[in-house]
């Protein structure tokens, strides 16, 4: 048709290392100039409104986006899946159709990656993932934006918008300890991509789709990151820069709860496992949040070397970012 394309924020498979960077970079002038400067935004979603519609709980990707919308000057509105029709009395298109027929963007956390998809398709306004279950697209770049914080080698004040994120983040080494989820997935499409090496420890039984892992494996050539996958924790964190993981139950698995703490057996990430494994003795800990203490014990979690508020935080520069681009620049430089 003659419609021009309309941007979407799926999954970050489909950008470029150099449209990542640039999210990043604004991630960054953002943080500075509305934490740091004060500065308005001089609000440019004036009229404007982004809904919110999430068929799970949210606290870091609400929030973030919430504030995220009125530091732009727009309205966000956020829409639980007991509020609307969808799902009881309407199907995902109608409502695809009749949102976008009103809003300037939605937002949506849903369960099948399907879901994201048939929005994405019917929608005449941009769609961002705000989790399905198979990516978590703004939570990497969160994470991205928290590496080149802690590895700035300036890292004493904010002046981040100094430094390129290309100068800092290429050449790290990421572990991740825990199941194939969501956000390994997104890791694995972005990470090797740009440069990071990437070693991931999965259970048998809970390895990352292979789709993905292809994606990946097909960057890691491209860049010569070097990719890893084993069901060995220790032999993941060998020389990691930093360490990372999530919960052993995503939203949705609550049932599998008894079956999942004995598969993952062995998989806490302790000082002992680090040490063992022999990760740099400077080793950092990510973690998307919310945390429970299987997957990381209070020492991890709660030492100098853990930045996950730092990470949570971000989570708000990094969604002003991508509702920037996706709103105000109308697409992805
Ligand atoms: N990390 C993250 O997405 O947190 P919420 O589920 O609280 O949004
Ligand atoms: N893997 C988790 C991430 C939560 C932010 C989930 O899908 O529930």
């Amino acid at each position: 048709s003659s419609q021009p394309k309309i941007p979407h924020f799926i999954t970050l498979a489909d950008f470029s290392s150099t449209q990542i960077y640039n999210l990043l970079v604004s991630s960054i002038n953002h943080k500075n100039n509305a934490k740091y400067l004060n500065k308005s935004s001089g609000a440019p979603l004036a009229g404007k409104s982004l809904a919110l519609m999430f068929s799970k709980r949210s606290t870091r990707t609400r929030v973030a986006t919430e504030t995220a919308v009125a530091y732009l000057g727009g309205h966000p509105f956020f829409l639980g899946s007991q509020d609307i029709q969808l799902g009881v009395n309407e199907s995902l298109l109608d409502t695809s159709k009749v949102l976008s027929s009103m809003v300037d963007g939605i937002m949506a956390r849903v369960g099948s990656h399907d879901e994201i998809e048939t929005l994405a398709k019917y929608s005449s306004v941009p769609i961002i993932n705000a989790l399905s279950d198979k990516y978590h697209p703004t939570q990497i770049l969160a994470d991205l934006m928290t590496l080149h914080e802690v590895y700035l080698p300036q890292s004493a004040s904010y002046n981040a918008h100094l430094t390129h994120p290309k100068e800092t983040l290429p050449g790290l080494k990421i572990a991740w300890v825990g199941d194939g989820n969501n956000i390994l997935h997104s890791m694995l499409v972005t990470f090797p991509k740009l440069g990071i090496h990437l070693s991931a420890a999965t259970p048998k039984g809970y390895q990352p789709n292979t789709e993905v892992v292809a994606i990946a494996k097909r960057d890691a050539a491209k860049t010569g990151a070097k990719l890893s996958l084993t069901s060995d924790p220790k032999e993941a964190v060998h020389e990691a820069d930093v360490i990372v993981t999530d919960t052993w139950m995503s939203m949705g698995q609550e049932s599998e709860k008894e079956k999942r703490l004995l598969d993952f057996a062995g998989y806490q990430v302790t000082s002992e496992l680090a040490k063992e494994g022999g990760a740099k003795s400077d080793w950092k800990f990510l973690h998307c949040l919310p945390r429970k203490q299987h997957e990381v014990t209070d020492e991890v979690f709660y030492s100098p070397r853990s930045v996950v508020f730092q990470e949570a935080e971000n989570r708000k520069w990094t969604i002003l970012a991508v509702i920037d681009a996706l709103l105000v620049k109308k697409g992805f430089e």
